[in-house]
């Protein structure tokens, strides 16, 4: 299931971000896209070895790696350095399905995606379209058009696509995380347990049973988890 995590960077953080983007040098996005990929991406994107993308990247990682829900989200092992894309005058991203592996500029490592991340880093009403369209398992579709600084994760392996922007200009950041639970519904058991232990937490501070399905979280961690 998708998660939406509101106010990862606050609004000032999007003043910077913004103002240092609409500055920035973009290159075409077709440049990280596969084959098949490349014939639908109609984007521009920050070169991965652009200093403003590592710079701006870091601040979103640094954010990420304490911030509790997404780390119960995801249960990162690694992260692909943060890319930033943009839209306007009609540019968009058919739809496509994103590579399971993903090289990392400068670093002999490759990363397998598991969960994708998109970070919109525009209001909705700075632009007119642009909606990320995500096929869910049952084919149901759904469309994302979230407030600056929110983000949305999702399993990689949905097809999905980027709507055309008629208006304005859409900005974001997006990457991909391997898990250290390979499994999506394994991730996904893990997660619903931890935020019911933490609502408990919450609801009943001191309550036995927490300490008990905290045992039972970490048992189940050890068994799927591949740090
Ligand atoms: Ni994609």
């Amino acid at each position: 299931m998708p998660l939406e995590i509101s106010g990862v960077l606050d609004r000032s953080q999007v003043a910077k971000f913004q103002a240092l983007l609409k500055q920035a040098r973009w290159v075409d996005g077709s440049a990280t896209a596969g084959h098949l990929s490349q014939q639908v991406k109609h984007n521009r994107q920050l070169a991965e070895t652009d200093p403003l993308a590592i710079e701006l990247g870091n601040v979103i990682l640094d954010v990420l790696e304490r911030h509790p829900v997404f780390v119960s989200y995801a249960l990162p092992a690694r992260i692909v350095p943060p890319l930033f894309n943009a839209y306007r005058g009609g540019e968009h991203y058919g739809a496509h399905v994103d590579g399971a592996i993903r090289p990392v500029a400068g670093h002999p490592i490759r990363i397998r995606t598991d969960i994708s991340v998109t970070l919109f880093l525009a209001d909705p009403d700075e632009y007119e379209g642009g909606e990320l369209v995500i096929q869910q398992e049952g084919g149901e579709l759904c469309a994302y058009k979230l407030p600056a600084g929110t983000l949305l994760a999702y399993p990689c392996g949905c097809l999905h696509h980027v709507e055309p922007v008629t208006r304005g200009e859409r900005l974001a950041s997006f990457f991909w995380v391997q898990s250290m639970v390979r499994r999506g519904d394994q991730r996904a058991m893990l997660f619903d347990l931890d935020q019911a232990i933490q609502r408990l937490r919450a609801t009943v501070p001191g309550h036995e049973t927490i300490l008990a399905l905290t045992a039972h979280y970490h048992n189940l961690l050890r068994m799927w988890a591949d740090p």
